[in-house]
């Protein structure tokens, strides 16, 4: 994180369940927000970047996200693309629990 990132408030922590994803909007920008088996919470870009398809509407199988159109999966804990079709990497964010609010690093 950079002195220019913002925390900006994406949701309440009890808003996803465990492994699960949400899909957060912030302006003209979208990104999915996750919550693993361990109550850890991680960011990313909401589309996939194989096609405009918002990811938390795939699955989350541990700590990988299935894309819903074709299958494609990332570790969002990482971003790294793990499956084809894709095969460029997603943009991470950093995350914060406080107050049992969900913030992204923007
Ligand atoms: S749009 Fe996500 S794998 Fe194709």
């Amino acid at each position: 994180m950079t002195e220019k990132n913002t925390w900006v408030l994406a949701c309440g922590a009890d808003e996803i369940d465990a492994e699960d994803v949400v899909r957060f909007d912030y302006g003209d920008r979208t990104f999915s927000v996750y919550r693993t088996v361990d109550n850890e919470y991680y960011a990313t870009d909401g589309y996939c970047t194989h096609e405009r398809v918002h990811l938390a509407d795939g699955l989350v199988m541990g700590h990988l996200i299935e894309c819903p159109k074709h299958n494609g999966r990332f570790d969002y804990t990482t971003g790294r693309a793990k499956r084809k079709p894709v095969c460029v990497d997603l943009q991470t964010y950093q995350v914060k629990v406080e107050g049992g609010n969900v913030y992204i690093a923007l």
